[in-house]
């Protein structure tokens, strides 16, 4: 120790080690065991503080993004679907800003497009491709025959066969209950949204309905019917929810702020 302290010595500037100095103040704290513990503990609590006690006071720490809005009851049912068949076992959700699947799948993703997800679909395993935006690659038909038999459009698909969805026919019958759930935990449905949830599941497959208030309601909402059968099934749903996935976010005029 006495030999490494004199070359240091040698070397450092005279002032760095002149007695009183503000290293010989450190040697104190160095020295004394515990009153290093106590100063490191309440360096972190005071570091601590500053860095969480701010959350309890912002309403959002996710940046606000134009365009970005609450499913409607139609793609919340497909998502349901999604959920309930376990989809999200082979399928993630989640754009990551690096350079290969930027260039795959597009955009990388923004807090602010799953910020309605509940639970997040963000997934922690690809054995098919990410889905955050598939919304608009492919026709309704294309989902349609995919979902029915997969390898019938890709031979060496590994997805298994979904064809039951057709049949399944659905009334959206607590799709205003769903809806009240979601506000609960922070999704900004309405009242008058949950009121008409049950009218605008239905007229979402119906190209000649009245729809002027599903799209005020849920702008940019895609209206007709996905699977081409009379009804409203399961398949509507999940087509309706996967072709709007990544499509809320118009990344033309997209900007990401920095400030913030
Ligand atoms: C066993 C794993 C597995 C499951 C479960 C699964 N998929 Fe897939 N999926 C794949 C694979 C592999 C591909 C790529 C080959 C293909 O297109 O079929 C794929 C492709 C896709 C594609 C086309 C994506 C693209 O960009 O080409 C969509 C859409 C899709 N799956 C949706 C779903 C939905 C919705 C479900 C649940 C109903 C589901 N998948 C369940 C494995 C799976």
């Amino acid at each position: 120790m006495a030999t490494q302290n004199q070359t240091a010595d040698a070397s450092e500037p005279k002032a760095a080690v002149k007695k009183g100095g503000i290293l010989d103040k450190h040697k104190v704290l160095e020295k004394n065991a515990t009153l290093l513990l106590a100063c490191s503990f309440l360096a972190v609590t005071v570091g601590g503080i500053v860095e969480i006690a701010p959350l309890f006071y912002l309403e959002n720490t996710i940046e606000e993004v134009e365009g970005v809005r609450p499913y409607s009851p139609l793609e919340l049912t497909g998502r349901e679907v999604y959920i309930r068949e376990g989809c999200y076992v082979c399928h993630s959700q989640m754009i990551r800003p690096m350079r290969d699947e930027v260039e795959r799948y597009g955009h990388y993703s923004l807090a602010a497009e799953s910020m309605y997800d509940h639970p997040f679909q963000w997934g922690s395993k690809r054995t098919g491709p990410d889905l955050a935006r598939v919304g608009g690659r492919y026709s309704d038909e294309w989902h349609v025959d995919h979902f029915t038999d997969p390898q019938s459009v890709v031979p060496e698909s590994v997805m298994p066969k979904y064809a039951f969805l057709k049949d399944r026919l659905i009334d959206g019958a607590h799709i205003d209950e769903l809806m009240s759930v979601h506000a609960f935990v922070g999704v900004p449905y309405t009242e008058e949204m949950i009121e008409t949830a049950k009218a605008d599941f239905k007229v979402q497959t119906d190209p000649f309905g009245d729809i002027d208030g599903l799209l005020e309601r849920y702008p940019g909402a895609q209206v007709r019917n996905f699977d081409g059968e009379p009804g409203v099934s399961e398949m509507d749903a999940l087509i309706a929810y996967m072709q709007m996935l990544g499509t809320l976010v118009d990344f033309s005029t997209f900007e990401a702020d920095a400030s913030r």
